[in-house]
């Protein structure tokens, strides 16, 4: 059989697979067409059966994913739509929640207060100042509650961008499903719960690595038991961009932190299969259209190999790449603030063409504050035109085949594995993250963008080229001046209300578990219960594991 005759026939039988996965998630449209009547096929393939075809790309749904995790994407459900957002008080926040919804939106993701990701209640000395300011005041499990007041946890899916205290956020979101009525097996979403880049470029860590991993593996091992539906983990690229690496180096380290996670589950105990299908990623869309969409193609190939023929996990699920994207925030200029709308609707263009399954887009002011209502709308209408208007999402990965996109696709992956032996050869990415090498090589990676910027090499339209001379003075978020004292009231009322015996009796409990080897999932579940506060139950933690200082 000629190896054309062979391609056929592997595309007809993946054909007919595809028709059995597509009763969840029929197509939306009998006949998809362009304007002109062109019938629009799911999938477009190369001319002469390209021998490596199969090897490279696979059909979509199919080992190595490089075209995309679904046989149909977005001709059959489009990414989540998925702003991130908090601010203030729960209350507040719950009502930023609910007009998004209303907006359209399909997911929710909290951005949680400095005190809170921290693991400091907002009495906290330590509090003073941040309380409510980059995201929503979380002590107890009443502000939870409050949160999610007239949402329904079976229905809509949450991701909660919280990392050193993620197991008490994870217990305060199950305890607030099971007062709505909702299961523990029926709630879905993700919690970030990325210690590695926390340590790499966002600062907001706790712990020192090995009790940091214990903690995340807990959650790997609980969720397995007891919330299927969970995202245990979101390994995090996005921040290490932030932090100015290039589109390789995103990659290279965002996928070697997954190794290291996948490698401490297993010395855990954990089987690959009952746990590598809930972890989950998420990349920057930054400027570099065409590289963006490589990086993307590239990843799910490379972590594909990985997971099927370097770790042997049995389920395909264990091998499909799954990420959330948001456009890139340091890329977003204080200057002509409406300039940001284009940007982020390229970036946001680099994420769906290159497969994400959910995308928080950047609102035109948040380099100046926290996103207005209006804002956050247009931000939110950009997904809905790319989705509804644009037409990119009626065939599947629209650039493969493009020599421009394989080829970059083929060259970052090739950097990604240099990047590999390297860190491979200092034991791993904790010892690499502990000697400071993902730090100086982002810091460097860094240090020339800026140069290039200052000497105008690189043009940021309104910032170093095309400016004006009086900047338009955008309406802007403000923030309650009242909120920290009311904050810390509601606080103090919770505290007076509970059965003081029961919550010490629970932060015993924990105390002496942490100081074990058990999973303390459930110990946090029950201070939670006991209206034990994120303050309280961190502070015993960090008496049994210390605090970090860094690399
Ligand atoms: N055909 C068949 N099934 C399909 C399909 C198709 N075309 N499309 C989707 N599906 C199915 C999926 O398989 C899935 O089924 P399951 O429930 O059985 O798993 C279901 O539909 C839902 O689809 P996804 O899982 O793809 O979409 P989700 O939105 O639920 O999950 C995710 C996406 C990436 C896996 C998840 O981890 C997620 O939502 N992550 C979001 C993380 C996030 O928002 N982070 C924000 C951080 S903000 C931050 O840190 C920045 C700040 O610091 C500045």
């Amino acid at each position: 059989m000629t190896s054309q005759s062979t391609f056929q026939k592997e595309y007809e039988q993946w054909l007919e697979k595809t028709k059995q996965l597509m009763e969840r998630f029929p197509e939306r449209r009998e006949l998809f067409h362009t304007s002109s009547g062109i019938p629009i096929e799911r999938l477009y393939l190369p001319g002469t059966a390209a021998d490596t075809y199969q090897e490279n790309l696979g059909f979509p749904g199919e080992y190595p994913y490089t075209r995309g995790i679904q046989p149909t994407m977005y001709r059959a459900r489009h990414w989540t739509m998925r702003q991130y957002a908090g601010f203030g008080s729960a209350e507040e926040t719950n009502k930023r929640f609910r007009y998004l919804l209303e907006q359209g939106q399909t997911g929710l993701s909290v951005a949680f207060d400095l005190p809170t990701q921290i693991g400091y209640d907002s009495d906290d000395a330590m509090a003073k100042g941040e309380v409510g300011k980059v995201g929503v005041a979380i002590d107890s499990l009443e502000d939870m509650e409050i949160l999610f007041d007239q949402i329904p946890l079976d229905k809509v899916s949450t991701s909660m961008t919280i990392n050193a205290p993620a197991s008490v956020l994870l217990a305060m979101y199950i305890v607030a499903a099971e007062k709505q009525g909702v299961p523990k097996e029926k709630i879905s979403g993700t919690i970030q719960n990325d210690i590695l880049k926390e340590y790499i470029a966002r600062g907001t860590y706790i712990f020192p690595p090995k009790p940091s991993m214990r903690l995340i593996t807990d959650i790997f091992s609980y969720c397995a038991e007891h919330v299927p539906k969970w995202n245990t983990i979101s390994i995090s690229g996005y921040h290490i961009r932030e932090a100015g690496s290039t589109a390789a180096q995103e990659l290279a380290f965002t996928l070697a932190n997954g190794k290291a996670y996948v490698d401490a589950a297993l010395e855990a105990g954990m089987d690959i299969d009952k746990f590598a299908p809930r972890l989950a990623f998420f990349f920057n869309a930054h400027n570099q259209f065409f590289e963006e969409v490589a990086k993307f193609r590239a990843a799910r190939r490379i972590w594909s190999h990985l997971m099927k023929n370097v770790y042997h996990a049995k389920n395909p699920k264990s091998w499909q790449l799954r990420f959330h994207t948001q456009t890139g925030g340091s890329t977003l200029t204080a200057q002509q603030p409406d300039n940001n709308i284009v940007r982020v609707t390229v970036q946001a263009l680099s994420a769906v063409l290159g497969g994400t399954q959910s995308l928080h887009t950047n609102s035109r002011d948040e380099a100046l504050a926290l996103p207005t209502e209006e804002s956050a709308r247009i931000a939110l209408r950009t997904q809905q035109i790319l989705a509804h208007e644009s037409g990119v999402t009626d065939t599947v990965d629209p650039l493969g085949g493009s020599y421009y996109v394989e080829g970059l696709t083929d060259k970052i992956e090739e950097e990604v594995y240099s990047y590999f032996e390297e860190i491979e050869d200092m034991g791993g990415a904790v010892q690499a993250v502990e000697q400071g090498y993902m730090q100086e090589e982002i810091q460097r990676a860094a240090y020339e963008t800026q140069k290039a910027i200052e000497k105008q090499e690189d043009i940021v339209v309104g910032m170093n080229a095309f400016k004006l001379d009086d900047e338009p003075q955008p309406k802007l978020h403000r923030l309650d001046k009242e909120l920290s004292r009311k904050q810390i009231e509601k606080l103090t009322q919770i505290k007076d209300r509970r059965d003081q015996n029961r919550a010490n009796a629970r932060l015993a409990d924990l105390k002496y578990a942490a100081g074990g080897s058990e999973n303390l999932m459930p110990y946090i579940i029950d201070c939670v219960k006991d209206h034990c506060t994120i303050g309280e139950i961190c502070g015993v933690l960090r008496g049994i594991f210390g605090e970090y200082t860094g690399a």
